[in-house]
């Protein structure tokens, strides 16, 4: 079976054609990152007009690279939920557009599911085969922050064991470095700053650190910071700089190693998945591995490509979908909200 993925709920116009396999024929990531830099953050008018104008080149791109015309494709599957509305009306419509002109069936993927299955992706024949089920899986980019249970690839066997209340981690690290001018996206940024910086130099409490759930809260020490440069004047040295990335990235990192490895110990799993954009940080990536390996629990890091946005992870969970006889109608909405039930209520107040 080959599926064609298409991605746009956020900040990329993505494409890719994956078999029923998980064998990543071609993925092709067109990315807004330097179109929303000057803004600090995504705008969401800017995404969904720039969806619109390379939509078109980046599904023939997708198809081109791995050799096929849409005569070879078994099925369309595109992100209809969560994200940006009017970004993710892009991709459905072009995805409806394209399943009905070539008589292929049309199924919605939920952004988050396409996450959580983005691990059994093979960019390789010689890839190793994946995490056994159920696994617990931490997801952190710029828009979601959870642990999620899963039990089987599709919505209704995955299950929210805690999320952030405010803040998704990423969004965390593009605030935090925008406090200290260090432009957009502020991971990368806060990671090589960090690796001169000192974490004991600076004190940082990372929020809900030791609350005992899988609740987390990053928006907290996102204030501390600008607290701590408004006290010295908005005066802070290169060297305080990198101390600040450095006692933040260690804060961050921890708490979400922690619990995502807990998590897993309560579970009673063998296996643990990181993704989500922020997988890409090298001391997330270290300390997830070293305190796993304490527990004997096997964790899986996805290469980064499957770790950020992309649309062969909705290819795949769409080919999960075809394979299970699902289809959609062409009547697809896009909506803001995922699928997956939450546990985590955001936003203040009592519990
Ligand atoms: O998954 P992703 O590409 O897009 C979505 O948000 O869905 O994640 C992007 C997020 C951004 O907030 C970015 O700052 C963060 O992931 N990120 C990192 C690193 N690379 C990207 N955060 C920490 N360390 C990194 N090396
Ligand atoms: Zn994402």
């Amino acid at each position: 079976m080959l599926v064609l993925g298409i991605e746009s709920s956020c900040d990329e116009t993505a494409a890719a054609v994956v078999d029923g396999t998980g064998l990543v024929r071609s993925d092709v990531v067109h990315s807004q990152v330097r179109l929303h830099a000057d803004y600090g953050g995504v705008v969401p008018e800017l995404a969904s007009r720039d969806h619109l104008r390379n939509i078109g080149p980046v599904v023939r791109e997708a198809l081109d690279r791995a050799g096929v015309s849409m005569n070879d494709i078994d099925g369309v599957a595109v992100t209809h939920r969560p994200g940006l509305v009017g970004a993710l009306l892009v991709g459905v419509q072009a995805a409806k557009g394209i399943a009905w002109a070539a008589g292929k069936p049309l199924v919605g993927v939920d952004h988050l599911v396409g996450h959580l299955v983005a691990v059994y992706l093979r960019r390789g024949e010689s890839d190793a085969p994946g995490p056994a089920l159920p696994f617990v899986c931490l997801l952190a980019s710029g828009g979601h922050t959870a642990i999620y249970r899963v039990d089987a690839l599709d919505a209704d066997h995955i299950a929210e064991l805690g999320a952030t209340r405010d803040d998704a981690a990423g969004e965390a690290f593009d605030k935090v470095a925008k406090l200290l001018g260090l432009g957009y996206p502020g991971g990368p940024a806060i990671e090589r700053a960090a690796a001169a910086g000192d974490a004991s130099r600076v004190a940082l409490v990372a929020p809900m650190a030791r609350s005992g759930s899988f609740e987390m809260s990053f928006s907290g020490i996102k204030t501390q910071v600008a607290q701590l440069v408004r006290a010295r004047g908005g005066l802070l040295s290169a060297s305080d700089v990198n101390d600040v990335c450095a006692s933040f990235q260690a804060a961050v990192t921890g708490v979400l190693a922690r619990k995502v490895i807990d998590a897993a110990a309560r579970e009673r799993v063998t296996d643990v998945v990181i993704g989500g954009g922020v997988a890409a940080n090298t001391e997330l990536r270290r300390c997830t591995t070293d305190l796993g390996a304490a527990r004997g629990l096997r964790v899986w890091i996805p290469p980064i490509a499957s770790c950020t946005d992309n649309a062969a992870m909705i290819a795949y969970a769409g080919a999960l979908r075809l394979a299970a006889g699902a289809r959609d109608p062409f009547g697809l909405v896009a909506e803001s909200r995922t699928s997956l039930e939450r546990s985590t209520r955001k936003g203040r107040g009592k519990r």
